[in-house]
Parts: structure tokens; C-alpha cells; sequence
């Protein structure tokens, strides 16, 4: 059995789909923990609803201290994935989990990543660049934003109508198709 552990913010749909992705036992992997930075983040609802733990972290335990890491340690977690998780990852998780950390970020990365491309900033800016094509980026995390090694990207196309809402939907569906089956990869 391979344990995986979820960072998130908002809303939590990659959440949710990955948790039902690998529900049955047959999977062979367990999401063991959700973590979030925000307390009101829908993401916790979701977990309490599937009977997964939750923690809720805040800034000063997060960045000065090792509790995450040491939790995380405890509950043997094989990848952390970050779905929608605003926060930076500390460095110290980064180095107790090298090449163990993954993030999904809503666009082509190199383009439109970095501080402050989240969630629909991200599709405004794309439409803003009269883009023809967006897509999602799944890579590794380390010290710098969006910046990791790539793990796979998966791409649509974007008629010139298109609407920041119309590619977020075109993302969400990439999203939902491809970031679980990217994890199950990534664990065998
Ligand atoms: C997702 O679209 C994810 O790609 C994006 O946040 C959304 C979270 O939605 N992540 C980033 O923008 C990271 N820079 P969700 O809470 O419904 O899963």
C-alpha cells in the first residue's frame, strides 16, 4: 500500500476526484491526510465527508518548525501532492521529501507560472495572451514556484470566443482526467 497526502486551499474538485480515483482498497494507494493552510477551505468538508484526517496548518508552525514533516513521517507518507495549495512548500519539507512532492499547476509551465498565478489569474492571463492552446502541467516541487521538473503535461485547444470561464472549465476537465492517473503512475 502506498500513502499519499493532499495539500489544499479551495474548493478541493482535484481533491475529491483523486480520493475517488483511489477509494477501493484494490487501488493499492490510500489518501491518509489532507492538509490546509485555510480552515474554511471546502476541501475539509470533503474530507471529513470521506472519513479522511485532516490537519489544518498555520503560517509560524508551518514555516518554523518540523511538525508538518514529522507528521507526515508518521502517517509514512509515500508523495505529497499539492492540489490548488496557495502556500509556498518550506524547505524543510522539501528536503524530507526529495523528488516526493507534486504539484498540478493550470497551465503550460514555463508560461504562466510563478508567484501570484492561481486558479482564474491564470486563465485571464492566457486569454489576455490571445493563446491558442492551455493545458495542465503536473511537476515536482522545489524551492522556487512552479519551477520543478516536469512530470506531464496534457493540452486543449482555445478558440479566440473563449472566455477566462470557458478555459477554466477546459482545464478542470484535463484536470479531472489526468491528475489521478498521473499519481497512480508516479507511486508504481
Ligand atoms: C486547480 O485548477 C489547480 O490546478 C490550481 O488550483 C485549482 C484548485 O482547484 N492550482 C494552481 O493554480 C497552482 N498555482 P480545486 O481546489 O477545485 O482542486
Amino acid at each position: 500500500m502506498k500513502n499519499i497526502a493532499i495539500f489544499a486551499s479551495g474548493d478541493g474538485s482535484n481533491a475529491q476526484n483523486i480520493i475517488d480515483f483511489f477509494k477501493s482498497s484494490y487501488s493499492g494507494v490510500e489518501v491518509r491526510l489532507i492538509i490546509s493552510n485555510n480552515p474554511m477551505a471546502n476541501v475539509l468538508n470533503r474530507a471529513k465527508k470521506a472519513g479522511i484526517p485532516s490537519l489544518i496548518v498555520d503560517r509560524n508552525t508551518f514555516y518554523n518548525s518540523s511538525q508538518t514533516a514529522e507528521r507526515l513521517m508518521a502517517e509514512n507518507i509515500d508523495l505529497i501532492v499539492l492540489a490548488g495549495f496557495l502556500w509556498k512548500v518550506p524547505e524543510n519539507l522539501i528536503k524530507s521529501f526529495p523528488d516526493k512532492i507534486i504539484n498540478i499547476h493550470p497551465a503550460l509551465l514555463p508560461k504562466f507560472g510563478g508567484k501570484g498565478m492561481f486558479g482564474m489569474n491564470v486563465h485571464k492571463a492566457v486569454v489576455e495572451a490571445k493563446e491558442k492552446q492551455s493545458g495542465i502541467s503536473i511537476h515536482f516541487v522545489n524551492e522556487d514556484y512552479d519551477e520543478g521538473r516536469l512530470i506531464s503535461q496534457h493540452t486543449c485547444e482555445i478558440a479566440e470566443s473563449d472566455t477566462p470561464e470557458i478555459v477554466a472549465g477546459k482545464i478542470h476537465q484535463l484536470e479531472m482526467d489526468y491528475f489521478p492517473k498521473a499519481i497512480f503512475d508516479l507511486l508504481n
